[in-house]
């Protein structure tokens, strides 16, 4: 066995082992970041939510274990109380409903989660400003805010289950809202040396774009690693999904900002630019998101070209799997040192359920599993 295949499925190996470990006591719900040793559980409505499932599903593909479908299918049940409650949803729906019933629906066909990710679809729809051509974020943090400006970087990965759901309704309107909001994206997020902006807040009522912001970066003109990693994963998406070469020509633009930024062992640091008194902590988390949207990157350019993105997402994920992987420890996690959001004090050094998940993605593809859920 070559020593490329070996790693890889030791890897493997180990994810499957300590997945099935911790869902005795995880069963179906949702954690986030993993502190002193135990995931902490998050209410169904937070962002998060679809990872967990999403992770048992990339094992359940590979493995057939019973146990965890059930758990995965699970959780999913319990996201319905969510979409009831409309005031909770923002834009996020987009990782939800893709790790849950898009997944299951391509897995193995399932009618209700085709509904389930149809409805959350249409409701995500509800948020495209027509004026801004953008969707819109969030909903308000505290009483009185007013959110409805601003749009994030982030929500590129929501964009799939809009393409997807125009794929199985035939009808465009998913797709050309997704598009519109991808095009703002080009237009105001991406910097010209292939950095990102966070947050990008518009008038929501004449659509004009009013400033950058700085959200989980240290500030306006920093270069906030994951959302650097969502910008390369989200337009090489937004290619797969569209064949419009100018996703896939600054998603190759964004991975080379993204790779010429990486230290010595391939994980960033939660912000490539910062001044030399803020700390800087790594964010695996980061690594991970920017791996998978190599590998896919790398199937989607040249052959010529195909080799830089592949080495890289391999390299990353083999520096994660080395070097920041908790394999033989009790703790719950996988994937060690990920930073949740430094301006907030919010999690700076810990496992990340997104870490752990896009870590698993990206070992999957590696293992030769192309198939998305996105
Ligand atoms: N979507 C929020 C984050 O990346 O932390």
């Amino acid at each position: 066995m070559s020593e490329q295949l070996q790693w890889i499925n030791e890897a493997w190996m180990q994810v499957t082992k300590k997945v099935n470990r911790t869902s005795k006591r995880i069963g179906a719900n949702f954690p986030h970041a993993s502190e002193n040793g135990k995931y902490i559980l998050e209410e169904p409505y937070w962002w998060t939510a679809g990872f967990w499932p999403g992770l048992l599903w990339q094992v359940y593909r590979d493995t057939k274990d019973d146990s965890l479908r059930q758990l995965a299918e699970k959780c999913e049940e319990k996201l319905d109380s969510v979409q009831h409650d409309y005031y909770r949803l923002d834009h996020d729906m987009g990782f939800m409903w893709t790790l849950t019933s898009v997944a299951h629906y391509k897995l193995l066909g399932n009618e209700d989660s085709k509904r389930r990710a149809l409805l959350a679809a249409n409701l995500l729809m509800g948020r495209f400003n027509v004026n801004g051509n953008y969707i819109r974020a969030w909903n308000p943090w505290t009483e009185g805010e007013d959110n409805s400006g601003v749009a994030i970087i982030d929500c590129l990965m929501n964009l799939p289950l809009l393409y997807w759901a125009s794929e199985v309704t035939g009808d465009p309107r998913f797709k050309n809202a997704a598009k519109k909001h991808a095009d703002t994206v080009l237009k105001y997020f991406i910097r010209n040396d292939g950095g990102v902006h966070h947050i990008i807040r518009f008038d929501p009522e004449s659509g004009e774009m009013l400033e950058a912001m700085g959200g989980q970066g240290n500030g306006r003109d920093s270069a906030w690693s994951r959302g650097t990693a969502w910008a390369i994963y989200g337009l090489t998406l937004s290619y797969h999904y569209t064949g419009e070469v100018k996703y896939l020509e600054t998603a190759k633009r964004v991975a080379h900002f993204f790779l010429s930024h990486l230290p010595e062992d391939f994980v960033p640091d939660w912000d490539f630019r910062l001044p030399d008194d803020v700390d800087s902590p790594k964010d695996s988390s980061a690594g991970a998101i920017a791996a998978c949207g190599l590998l896919l990157l790398a199937d989607k350019v040249t052959a010529a070209e195909s080799p830089i993105y592949h080495r890289a997402g391999e390299k990353i994920l083999q520096s994660l799997y080395k070097n920041y992987g908790d394999w033989e420890g009790s703790e719950e996690g996988l994937i060690l040192h990920a930073t949740s959001h430094f301006p907030e004090g919010k999690y700076t050094d810990n496992p990340l359920i997104y870490g752990d998940y896009y870590f698993v993605e990206g070992l999957a593809r590696l293992k030769g599993n192309k198939d998305l859920f996105w």
